[in-house]
């Protein structure tokens, strides 16, 4: 069954098409503030949160999901947040075509696919291969953030962090923790922690620091 594609009319909702490459967060914003990114935002519960906690702090929130993309919006809608803009875009390209390079303050990424058989594992998107390609988006002293329920997709993306060069793991001594206070829980997040299953939360930051950005 095929689900109906909804037309997402919200302000808040960007059609990537429409922007420059690189797109101008500035004027899109109407700020200069800094500009974080959610990857796989889904239906937006962990977006919605973070970006009320800081209106001083600019957030895309992307997912190829369309349904997930209009939900977001909603949220965002009708919680007044001016802070947030919605894409539906797949990460790579999006970041490739429309974010300029050493700009964002901060990365999330919460439970995206775990592609859980072995013949698929390649097709997941945080790989060293992805960090590597981020970091030239992220701004000195930008955060990192991965959180999945999968145990070898966590404990796999802690390790491979602690050998990317340039980056600092935030919860040392620990690579990783199954609790990361002030960390909003996202839908996934939720539903796997009421099936028992633990959340590897990872948290590396970019040497450097923020003020460089405009150096
Ligand atoms: C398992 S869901 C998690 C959603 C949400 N982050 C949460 O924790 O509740 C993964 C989401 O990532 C999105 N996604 C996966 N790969 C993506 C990519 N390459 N670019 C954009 N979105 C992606 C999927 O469409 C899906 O909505």
């Amino acid at each position: 069954m095929t689900q109906s594609f909804i037309q997402i009319e919200s302000p808040n909702y960007i059609r990537a098409e429409n922007l420059a490459m690189p797109a101008d967060w500035e004027s899109i914003f109407g700020n200069g503030n800094p500009l974080a990114l959610e990857i796989g935002c889904g239906i937006g519960d962990f977006i919605v949160k973070t970006a009320a906690d800081s209106p001083g702090t600019n957030y895309i929130a992307i997912d190829f999901y369309n349904k997930g993309c209009y939900k977001t919006c909603r949220r965002i809608d009708s919680g007044g947040l001016s802070n947030v803009r919605v894409l539906r875009e797949e990460a790579r390209q999006f970041i490739t075509e429309r974010i300029p390079k050493g700009s964002l303050s901060a990365v999330f990424i919460n439970c995206p696919d775990p592609w859980p058989k072995k013949k698929h594992r390649k097709r997941r998107l945080v790989s060293r291969r992805f960090v590597e390609f981020l970091n030239g988006y992220l701004a000195p002293g930008a955060d990192f953030y991965f959180a999945t329920d999968f145990d070898d997709y966590g404990i796999d993306v802690a390790g491979m962090m602690s050998g990317v060069e340039g980056f600092a793991n935030q919860l040392a001594p620990d690579l990783y923790r199954h609790e990361m206070e002030a960390y909003h829980l996202s839908k996934y997040m939720r539903k796997f922690m009421a099936e028992g299953k633990k959340i590897y939360f990872v948290h590396y930051r970019k040497a450097g620091t923020m003020h460089e950005i405009k150096a």
